[in-house]
């Protein structure tokens, strides 16, 4: 007798903790409401603003003021990204929340002012900050 209800415990812990899992593995994967997967908002708007920014900041950074417009816009979508990371239930833990709420917020938004000011130093030095959430937050979080 006690040692059925000792397996009737395990097994109710056992599905409680699948269940638990499930659930944090979707709030990762997609938000709780919204359709867009994670994936895609990395795919669609996170990569290629990314890039784009890091291409203009490369050298002698962007060539005119067309090019320094274009830089800020990347980092404006950077920015926003560090909002939707955290909106929907996406966000699992402190470590998401570190990464996109402090380090991606911080440093895409220092990245744009030193865009606007046409500074290419400040503006390196801040893209590098906010790279630094990708790597943080994919080293805990993406599979
Ligand atoms: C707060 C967390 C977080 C931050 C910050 C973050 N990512 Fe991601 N990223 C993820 C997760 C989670 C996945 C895996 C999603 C999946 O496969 O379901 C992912 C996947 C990706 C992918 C693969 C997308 C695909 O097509 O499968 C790329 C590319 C990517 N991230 C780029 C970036 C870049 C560049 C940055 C920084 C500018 C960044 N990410 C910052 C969480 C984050």
């Amino acid at each position: 007798m006690r040692r059925n209800r000792m397996w009737t415990l395990f097994a109710v812990l056992a599905v409680g903790g699948l269940i638990l899992a499930g659930t944090s593995s979707a709030q990762v994967k997609k938000g709780k409401s919204r359709p867009a997967a994670t994936k895609y908002l990395m795919r669609g708007i996170m990569q290629p603003n990314c890039k784009g920014l890091g291409d203009l900041l490369k050298d002698s950074g962007p060539a005119d003021d067309k090019a320094w417009d274009t830089a800020a816009c990347h980092a404006a979508c950077l920015s926003e990204m560090s909002h939707l990371l955290m909106d929907d239930g996406r966000c699992p833990d402190a470590v998401w929340a570190e990464a996109a709420k402090t380090t991606l917020r911080e440093g895409a938004a220092e990245t744009l002012a030193a865009c606007e000011k046409k500074d290419l130093a400040a503006a390196n030095a801040a893209f590098k900050k906010a790279t630094a959430a990708c790597a943080a937050c994919h080293k805990a979080h993406k599979k």
